[in-house]
């Protein structure tokens, strides 16, 4: 299964890009988590131009259409998601009826020096996925104090971290699979 992992955050040191190796550390047998590094690239989105897509976008877009599954990982900025990241989102949802995003089954995981772990954030990023129809594990996975759970090689150090992790991205295999199955179905003719 492959993965694209989403980091809501432009900054070099990122908690939620060193999320990416840690969740590569505790990904199930067979699943391959690599990131989108172009977020910085994707400008503001305006109507008026979707036509015209930049070619980060396009590269978004045929990452997510290529990938399995996504893994958004969010920083949480004044309690919301950061805008470079609902931005991407709201790119990669156009145009209507061809949205990267419509059935690709999605994980969200975010994070947080303060102790709730950016929820509102993560909660933002799910409602978003509601209306763009991208199938989200049910699992809401906010880490707290993700300072002193994170170590120098980007592995999570804490058990319960740890453990809440891995389960997410094993419920993200099984989504996956779930929605497989569901569509070899739909194509079987009755
Ligand atoms: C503009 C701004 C607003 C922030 N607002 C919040 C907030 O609402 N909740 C929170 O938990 N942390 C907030 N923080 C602190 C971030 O959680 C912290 O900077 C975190 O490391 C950012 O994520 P990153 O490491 O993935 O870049 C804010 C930081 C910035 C720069």
């Amino acid at each position: 299964m492959k993965v694209l992992a989403l980091s809501g955050s432009l900054r070099e040191e990122a908690f939620s890009t060193r999320l990416v190796d840690a969740a590569a550390d505790l990904a199930p047998d067979g699943v391959e988590i690599s990131r989108f590094e172009r977020l910085e690239e994707i400008p503001g989105f305006n109507q008026d131009r979707e036509s015209e897509v930049p070619e980060a976008v396009e590269d978004l877009r045929s990452r997510i259409e290529a990938a399995d599954a996504l893994l958004v990982i969010t920083p949480e900025y004044n309690a919301s998601m950061p805008g470079q990241l609902k931005n991407a989102i709201d790119w990669a949802s156009r145009p209507h009826g061809e949205s990267a995003l419509a059935g690709k089954p999605a994980a969200v995981l975010s994070s947080s020096p303060m102790p709730f772990g950016a929820i509102w954030a993560n909660q933002q990023v799910r409602k978003a996925f509601t209306i763009t129809g991208t199938p989200t594990v049910e699992r809401e996975l906010a880490i707290g104090k993700i300072d002193e759970k994170i170590d120098a090689t980007n592995r999570l150090t804490e058990d319960v971290a740890r453990g809440d992790l891995a389960a997410l991205l094993a419920e993200l295999n099984e989504l996956v699979a779930v929605i497989a199955d569901q569509s070899g179905q739909e194509a079987i003719p009755a």
